[in-house]
């Protein structure tokens, strides 16, 4: 490939890939059998950047995902690959605030990678949405929170890729052999003793912002008071320490499938640190979660960061039947393609609009940097979430429970508690 006997396209990726892995201090590139990035993706202004070329695709790829000094025609993918979250969903861009030119360019970028054999998800939860690597599968993904998910839940191996290297990936399916992809690298090195009962959704998702802040971009272990998580938990608490440190990896004592046992877990080394997480750590996140509120009037309910599951889509519903969101408020949910195709069909995102919310996909409010108009105090669900959108929105955030937040739907009014 290097050579350039699997065509020019392919040469320029292998190219980019041994500039990066040389960049890292990798030995070897290793084959990929799962990618999940944003190959091709385009804008308003990248399509005005490469103006010479017609803002065509070949060269957003060529130059910007590829970094070639040339164009090249874009094969089809070597290797499973599908696209992650984009800005726009196709049935509500104009809610979103975009323009019909910038949902046009996104559009046909989509078509143009489609055509090239990438699955087009458009979701930050690939691993709901049908494509799971399987335990020790080295995989080339973006997105923070589905690459926690990917190491800690499922035991595949994956660094915190970016466009280039997913894109080159895609064409050669290949990735270097470094970080995550090696054992040595994915050892705790920092023990959490959970001196709280951690159960609910909510719970989880305040010891993963507590664990981001503690170990930033080192390995958790975790012991202690837990109820085995569910998916769900998995998915809030990976991205809460994702968002607020840079975790990339946790072990679960006797649930995530690298950490049977402590010792393990830690392979053999010794703790760096162990950090207690008591009564006063959960008190001290949840304000540090709401530090952004004061008013209690809210405008503005975001549910589904990470994108929501059905199971999460169905109880947002069920704790909506017979309520309808407040005339002060807008409901928005955000979730995949794919899980909300399951929602239409058992009536699930019926009963959600019936109330007066809407159902979106592809995006959500922080990556499309999309809120309702006038919005000036939100609620969300996610820490994640919490941790973002005040400070790209310049709006207060109340965080708590999914109920907490569709309360506050219905009565206009933020009335959550800290647990
Ligand atoms: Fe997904 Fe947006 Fe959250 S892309 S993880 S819903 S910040």
């Amino acid at each position: 490939m290097l050579d350039g006997g699997m065509g020019k396209a392919r040469q320029k990726a292998m190219e980019l890939l041994v500039r990066y892995g040389a960049a890292l201090g990798a030995e070897r590139l290793i084959a990929t059998s799962n990618v999940a990035g944003v190959p091709g993706s385009s804008n308003v202004f990248l399509h005005n950047y490469y103006k010479e070329y017609g803002g065509s695709h070949d060269a957003i790829f060529s130059f910007f995902d590829l970094d070639s000094d040339e164009l090249v025609d874009v094969p089809m993918a070597l290797t499973s690959t599908c696209h992650l979250q984009g800005g726009y969903d196709p049935d509500n861009w104009q809610l979103l605030g975009a323009t019909a030119e910038s949902f046009k360019i996104a559009n046909a970028s989509e078509r143009f990678i489609e055509a090239r054999g990438v699955k087009i998800l458009k979701t930050c939860t690939p691993y709901l949405a049908g494509n799971v690597p399987q335990r020790g599968d080295h995989c080339a993904w973006m997105e923070s929170s589905a690459v926690v998910y990917c190491n800690s839940v499922i035991g595949a191996r994956t660094n915190t890729e970016g466009r280039e290297s997913t894109s080159a990936a895609m064409l050669t399916g290949r990735i270097p052999d470094w970080g995550f992809h090696r054992s040595e690298y994915r050892r705790a090195s920092h023990h959490i003793d959970v001196q709280v009962d951690v159960a609910s959704v909510m719970d989880w998702g305040m010891l993963g912002y507590f664990v981001g802040q503690a170990v930033q971009d080192r390995i958790p272990v975790l012991t202690g008071r837990l109820m085995p998580p569910e998916l769900i938990s998995h998915k809030h608490f990976g991205a809460a320490a994702a968002s607020s440190g840079g975790v990339e990896m946790y072990h679960v004592v006797g649930v995530t499938p690298e950490a049977p046992d402590l010792a393990t877990a830690f392979g053999g080394q010794a703790p760096v640190e162990t950090i207690g997480y008591g009564a006063a750590e959960r008190r001290r996140t949840y304000e540090d979660l709401n530090r952004t509120a004061h008013d209690s009037d809210v405008d503005f309910v975001m549910l589904g960061c990470p994108h929501y599951s059905l199971d999460q889509m169905r109880e947002a519903a069920r704790l909506l039947a017979g309520r309808r969101v407040s005339g002060n408020c807008r409901l928005w949910v955000f979730t995949s393609r794919a899980v909300k195709q399951e929602a239409d069909r058992l009536g699930v995102t019926r009963e959600i609009v019936a109330a007066g919310g809407v159902v979106l996909t592809d995006t959500c409010s922080s990556i499309s940097q999309a809120v309702p108009p006038g919005t000036r105090v939100a609620a969300l669900d996610s820490a994640k979430q919490t941790h973002y959108l005040p400070a790209f929105m310049g709006i207060q955030a109340w965080f708590g429970s999914t109920a907490d937040c569709l309360n506050a739907a219905v009565n206009g009014k933020w009335s959550g508690q800290a647990p």
